[in-house]
């Protein structure tokens, strides 16, 4: 099986901007970037990091809110802060250079099982296992297993899999073949069975159950979270303010916003709430968020908004910048854009 997804990958593997060079900081933000987020989104991303930051040292020394800037878009911010964070910490302790293996890396915040064991075996050639959903269903298949997504158990066998089949020469083009079989022929609907170079091995295939495996993750139902939104005009000017690090959106720019009328009132010291504007819905992972967009009564003179770290009166150029939560920009583009009629 080895040698099969080997040779397969060799042949067939994507050309992408990250498979070039094999040095160990443009793996690492490339499969940051991949955790969550699509190939086709995260190439224009990786391209633009590493433009405006080379490498560790420029990333370590970058301040935050720019680092989130460029992360604009790609969601899942949490991301971005532990890479500037473990950036820093290689730097400051491992003088500028990724440490060289799995468990070094795994010290660093942000590195889990997966971007640890991809970093190590892509970048240093070490046999450290992966399993990302794409490997976890190509394995599902392979061995029919019944468990559904998200199951314990599961996860451990598939970990044992993943250790086991990475043993041996080219430990990291084996997990890429893996992660890209799952990619672009072993997909969730449809599967390309007759291009798989691992159709003889596959159980569910012998079994006529390529299509019902994995069973689909029992979800949990995602909690709705209304939140009203002050949108304080001066001239061509909007209010913003930065939450502090830490939780949804931390660290991340916004319109002021609080769970009640009430709360934003205070929130803006005593200013009145005027017309709803408009309504911006986004479905989060765990949440579905609603943006209630409101006018002022009046142009409050802050400086300071509480439960905030700064505050700033910006131009829409001045916003492009700062980092911004998708939800956060749907709500900007209403203010900015005259069609919104606001
Ligand atoms: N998904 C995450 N990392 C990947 C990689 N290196 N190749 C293909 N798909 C991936």
């Amino acid at each position: 099986m080895r040698q099969a997804l080997l040779d397969w990958f060799s042949k067939h593997k994507r050309d992408l901007p990250w498979r070039g060079a094999r040095e160990p900081y443009a793996v690492w933000v490339s499969e940051v970037m991949l955790q969550q987020t699509q190939v086709s989104t995260v190439i224009p991303y990786y391209l633009r990091f590493l433009k405006r930051f080379p490498t560790v040292k420029a990333l370590a020394k970058a301040p935050l809110a720019e680092v989130l800037g460029q992360w604009k878009g790609l969601g899942y911010y949490s991301r971005a802060r532990n890479l500037h964070r473990a950036a820093q910490a290689i730097v400051e302790v491992h003088g500028g250079k990724l440490p060289g293996t799995a468990a070094g890396l795994l010290e660093l915040p942000g590195f889990g099982r997966y971007t640890a064991g991809a970093v190590a075996s892509i970048a240093f050639s070490e046999p450290a296992p992966i399993v990302d959903g794409n490997v976890a269903r190509v394995f599902s298949r392979v061995h029919a297993i019944d468990a559904p997504v998200g199951d314990k158990a599961r996860e451990r066998q598939l970990w044992q899999l993943a250790e086991a089949l990475v043993q041996g020469p080219r430990p990291g083009d084996l997990n890429e073949a893996l992660m890209e079989l799952g990619a672009t022929v072993c997909l969730p609907k449809g599967p390309l069975c007759l291009l798989c170079p691992i159709r003889g091995e596959c159980q569910a295939l012998a079994q006529g159950r390529v299509e019902t495996l994995p069973p689909p993750k029992v979800r949990a139902v995602r909690k709705r979270l209304e939140l009203k939104v002050a949108v304080c005009r001066r001239d061509d000017r909007v209010l913003l303010a930065r939450r502090p690090d830490g939780g949804l959106f931390g660290g991340l720019w916004e319109l002021p916003t609080a769970a009640s009328r009430a709360q934003l009132t205070r929130v803006l010291e005593g200013t009145k709430l005027g017309k709803h504007l408009a309504t911006v819905e986004r479905t989060l992972t765990h949440r579905d968020l609603v943006l209630e967009l409101y006018a002022t009564a009046a142009t409050p003179p802050l400086k300071h908004l509480d439960g905030y770290t700064e505050c700033r009166w910006v131009t829409e150029a001045e916003t492009e910048p700062l980092g911004v939560s998708a939800a956060m920009q749907a709500a900007l583009e209403r203010v900015w854009r005259p069609a919104a009629d606001l």
